[in-house]
């Protein structure tokens, strides 16, 4: 897909305060180092929280961490290793002792990338598994939250404005209809396997909507201070330019 975001070049600035940039004064009062927003996007899947994480940071020059692909990636490393995802204290010991990168577009563990093997059905359903256990979620809400600490971050999960994050700047979640969800889905590319057909690709998407919502651990829901979007209806650019006007909200 081809967007054009050409109107969003003004936010250049916003890269100000950037550690590595010798021109860079990271004087407090100085009024072009902007203050670098935590940014929590929560939703379900399908809402398009990668799409939009990915513009946004891009944008705003911000971090994306997509924390989902880290529960993706255990699970990969639990199926690897046969180590049954039943075993709580097992799985949560690969998650401790695993390096996880989930940045720039590419996930790896332990120096494997897997970027295209977690988007798989059977990655679905393992990363579901990994999710509820909260041993797990535990050590990766630590270092969520060790990777956000510094802020200039945006944040794409189920729990990031009400668990990892609760005091982030600005919360949105992102939601759409079941049915506009399961057709995203279907026409993914990212995503391969053996599901064809919305029909499939719906009820596997219902099933673990049913599994993030009803978890007794961090289940998915709208923080009481979250922006709420239905970008069912919605184009890319729209929903990333009404984000925006609520990051200039905050900054101003
Ligand atoms: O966003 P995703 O489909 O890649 O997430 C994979 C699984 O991990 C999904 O079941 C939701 C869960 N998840 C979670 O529980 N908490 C997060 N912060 C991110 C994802």
């Amino acid at each position: 897909m081809v967007l054009s975001f050409g109107s969003f070049e003004s936010f250049g600035t916003f890269s100000e305060n950037d550690p590595n940039d010798p021109n860079d004064s990271n004087d407090p009062n100085d009024p072009n180092d902007m203050k670098r927003l935590v940014i929590a996007i929560d939703g379900p899947s399908g809402a398009g929280k990668g799409t939009i994480s990915r513009t946004l940071s891009e944008t705003l020059g911000y971090r994306h961490i997509d924390t989902g692909a880290m529960y993706r990636a255990v699970g990969w490393k639990a199926l690897h290793e046969n180590i049954s995802l039943d075993d709580e204290a097992a799985v949560a010991a690969l998650a401790q002792r695993a390096a996880v990168i989930v940045e720039g577009g590419v996930v790896s563990i332990d120096g494997h990338d897997v970027t295209r093997a977690i988007r798989t059905p059977e990655i679905d359903k393992a990363a579901t598994g990994v999710a509820r256990l909260p041993r797990v979620r535990e050590v990766l809400v630590a270092r969520q939250r060790a990777l956000g600490a510094e802020g200039g971050v945006v944040m794409e999960g189920r729990d990031i404005g009400t668990v990892v994050f609760p005091n982030a700047e600005l919360k949105i979640y992102l939601d759409a209809s079941a049915e506009e969800r399961a057709r995203r889905r279907a026409n993914d590319t990212a995503h391969t396997g053996s599901q064809v057909g919305e029909a499939a690709v719906a009820a596997a998407i219902q099933a673990r909507d049913t599994a993030d919502t009803t978890r007794t651990v961090s289940p998915l829901t709208l923080a009481p201070d979250a922006v709420h979007i239905d970008t069912t209806a919605m184009p890319i650019n729209e929903v990333v330019e009404k984000v925006l006007s609520l990051v200039r909200a905050k900054l101003t």
